[in-house]
């Protein structure tokens, strides 16, 4: 099945040089199937599909899994390598000043459980600000709970 021929706007995404799906192209020659391998939710929610089909405004039923994206030979390296990818950013830094790692996050504590690599690193969209993905949980712009409430 030719992906491109129905979702062209994710296929225009693969040329872009800004989005992640385009350099994921040119550094590693990935193609749709390479990241989407859900195929059970894939060919449910295609039983239907015809090119003719206008596409609905928001999908979000599938979703790439972290375990994908560190399939072997993508980014199968260990926590250590991944913490040292991000050891220079600050821009997770709350406003008492605590400042966490982009990359320790997934795994900190139960309440990020549920994170994934791509709530930080869209492929289709323009960059994330990794900030904003903390703010639906940490409401009152400090990284931890409890303490108020
Ligand atoms: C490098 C991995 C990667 C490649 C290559 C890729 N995708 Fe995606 N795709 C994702 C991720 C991750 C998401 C989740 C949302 C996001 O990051 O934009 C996604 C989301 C989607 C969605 C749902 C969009 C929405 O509104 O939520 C569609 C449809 C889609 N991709 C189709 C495609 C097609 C078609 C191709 C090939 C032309 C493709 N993808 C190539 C990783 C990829
Ligand atoms: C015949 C047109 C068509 C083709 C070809 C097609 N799609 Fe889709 N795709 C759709 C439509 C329509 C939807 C929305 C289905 C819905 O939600 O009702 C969709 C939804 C999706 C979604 C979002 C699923 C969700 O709801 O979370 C992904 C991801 C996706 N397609 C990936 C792919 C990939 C990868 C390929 C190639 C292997 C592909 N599609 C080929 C029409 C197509
Ligand atoms: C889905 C909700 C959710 C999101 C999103 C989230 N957190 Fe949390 N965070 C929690 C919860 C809940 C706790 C309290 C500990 C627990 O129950 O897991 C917590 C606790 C923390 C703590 C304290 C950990 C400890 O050892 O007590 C830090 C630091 C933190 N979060 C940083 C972040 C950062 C940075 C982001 C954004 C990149 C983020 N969190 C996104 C829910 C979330
Ligand atoms: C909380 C946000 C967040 C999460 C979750 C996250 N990252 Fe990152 N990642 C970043 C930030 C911020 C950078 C710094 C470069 C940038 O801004 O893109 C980065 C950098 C990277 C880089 C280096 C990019 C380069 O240009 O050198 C790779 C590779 C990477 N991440 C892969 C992953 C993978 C794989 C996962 C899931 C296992 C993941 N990231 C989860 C925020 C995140
Ligand atoms: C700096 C203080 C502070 C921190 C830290 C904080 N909150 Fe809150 N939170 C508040 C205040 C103030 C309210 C609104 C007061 C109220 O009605 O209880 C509130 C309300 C809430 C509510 C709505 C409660 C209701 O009954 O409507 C939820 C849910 C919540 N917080 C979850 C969290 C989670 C999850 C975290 C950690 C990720 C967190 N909060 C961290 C101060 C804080």
């Amino acid at each position: 099945m030719d992906c491109t021929t129905c979702h062209t706007e994710e296929a225009a995404t693969m040329e872009d040089g800004s989005m992640g799906a385009c350099v994921h192209v040119q550094e590693a020659q990935t193609e749709c199937s390479t990241c989407h391998v859900d195929s059970a939710t894939l060919s449910e929610v295609h039983q239907d599909a015809t090119a003719t089909d206008v596409m609905p405004k928001k999908l979000k039923e599938s979703s790439v899994e972290p375990a994908t994206c560190q399939a072997a030979g993508c980014h199968d390296v260990s926590a250590d390598d991944m913490l040292a990818l991000t050891a220079d950013v600050t821009e997770l830094t709350d406003s008492q000043g605590t400042q966490v790692n982009p990359h320790e996050v997934m795994g900190l504590t139960a309440g990020h459980a549920d994170i994934l690599c791509s709530d930080c690193h869209s492929m289709h969209k323009a960059k994330a600000n990794a900030a904003d993905t903390c703010v639906s949980c940490h409401h009152a712009g400090v990284y931890e709970c409890n303490t108020c409430h």
